[in-house]
């Protein structure tokens, strides 16, 4: 019979990948925490009004990418892909905007999105993100690009790419549409059709498109930048200044719109030339009408969403084996040798020490094998004479030397081998 494989695009993350995702997880409630982020946990199923509202009807992701179903006939839903909608509308349902000016909230789990798979792109896939709700003030939106970047130094990861833009308010972005929609109009024919139809219904989106015929276009229009309100270049020009205080390296990218329709002022990624074309690790923003718009109070916010798979692929191998092997390998010789080993096995695991042992009865030497190959410290060895003795050889197996213990004294020495 054929085996069942995993539906294309969703992946499995198997050991020692998982040693290397728990310590990036770790890593993360480490420096976040310290940063004042408490961990919140939404579910993968939304009301699919809820993603239209929030990430904006006429973006690839609403338009293409959501795995959508209705439930049993009755109501829409939509596996998440992506986290921030939900996060605020836990906040708002939970009124936890009541409770606190400042709310700084982290969540790690999957999403879904139904691009085309390839390296660095899946459709399950899971992110890392963050979200400050309630401060307008720049120094907040300092604050998290630094907690990221320090996030990334602590995984090793300090040569990547960090560019910053700012996306105006909804004083200054209308004029820029205007500019935009003109100069766009008079190109209508070189534009593919997708870019044509984004033209009336969300023209930014041309920025977002893949095609070089649109890029190359794209490349000679009119920069937002030009267009920002004094509020808004003030605003980013501090956020630029607090990052220089800490000697955050940046690049101003003009271009980067971002692919959800929620943002405004800043807007960042940090890019990689390791991950060829799907180069973006992380993205992420401000979002001061979202909450608004999700049915909320007049609160801003901002956050970040780090790709994790992506994030995983750049630490190297070498750092892959975060965890060591067991402490000890219990090789059993003799029925009776097998019930005593079976009793310490189990005994010193609910102490919390990783012991292994071996069921199947194979010789000393192919449990000495096993035990090598599991890279374990040491090894006891078991045997009929030994358990009459009350005896056993604990032996070293990195320095291949051993000694005699008196078997009522071995949960001690094990238990100070372990600290
Ligand atoms: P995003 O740019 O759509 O932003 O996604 C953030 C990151 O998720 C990307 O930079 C990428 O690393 C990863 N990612 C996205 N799609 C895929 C995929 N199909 N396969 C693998 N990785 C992927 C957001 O999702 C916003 N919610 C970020 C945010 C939070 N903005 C404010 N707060």
């Amino acid at each position: 019979m054929e085996i069942i494989t995993a539906v294309r695009g969703f992946k499995d993350i198997i050991p020692p990948e998982t040693d290397k995702w728990r310590h990036i997880e770790e890593t993360a409630y480490r420096v976040f925490g310290a940063f004042g982020f408490r961990e919140i946990r939404v579910p993968l199923l939304e009301k699919t009004e809820l993603f239209c509202r929030g990430i904006g009807e006429t973006t690839d992701i609403v338009e293409k990418e959501m795995y959508t179903f209705f439930d049993r006939g009755e109501e829409s839903l939509t596996l998440r892909p992506e986290a921030t909608a939900s996060v605020i509308r836990a906040y708002l349902e939970h009124t936890i905007h009541a409770a606190e000016t400042v709310t700084r909230l982290f969540t790690i789990g999957p999403m879904f999105r139904r691009e085309r798979p390839q390296k660095g792109r899946y459709r399950q896939f899971h992110q890392i993100d963050a979200e400050i709700l309630g401060p307008d003030d720049p120094r907040t939106d300092a604050e998290l690009i630094l907690m990221l970047i320090h996030f990334l130094d602590k995984l090793g990861l300090a040569k990547l790419n960090l560019e910053i833009n700012s996306l105006g308010c909804a004083k200054c972005r209308p004029a820029f549409r205007e500019a935009i929609v003109s100069f766009l109009g008079g190109r209508v024919e070189e534009l593919c059709g997708d870019c044509q139809r984004r033209l009336g219904t969300n023209p930014l989106r041309v920025f977002d498109c893949k095609v070089d015929k649109c890029g190359e276009i794209i490349s000679r229009a009119p920069r937002l930048m030009d267009f920002i309100c004094q509020d808004c270049r003030d605003h980013f020009e501090k956020v630029q200044g607090c990052l220089s205080l800490f000697e955050v390296p940046y690049r101003l990218n003009a271009k980067m719109v971002r692919g959800l329709d929620y943002y405004t002022r800043t807007t960042f990624e940090v890019t990689t030339e390791f991950l060829g074309a799907q180069n973006a690790v992380v993205g992420g923003g401000r979002y001061d009408h979202l909450v608004r718009d999700l049915g909320g109070p007049d609160i801003p916010g901002i956050g970040f969403a780090i790709g994790f798979e992506r994030l995983a692929s750049l630490i190297p191998d070498r750092d892959q084996d975060v965890s060591r092997g067991p402490l000890l390998f219990i090789a059993a010789l003799g029925e009776k040798a097998g019930e005593r080993a079976f009793m310490l096995c189990n005994r010193l695991r609910m102490k919390g020490i990783h012991v292994e042992m071996d069921y199947a009865g194979r010789s000393l030497k192919s449990q000495m094998k096993r035990a090598d190959r599991l890279k374990c410290a040491y090894a006891l060895i078991l045997g009929e004479r030994e358990i009459e003795e009350n005896s056993a050889l604990l032996r070293n197996m990195h320095e291949s030397a051993q000694e005699e213990v008196c078997l009522d004294d071995l949960e001690e020495i094990i238990k100070k081998l372990a600290r």
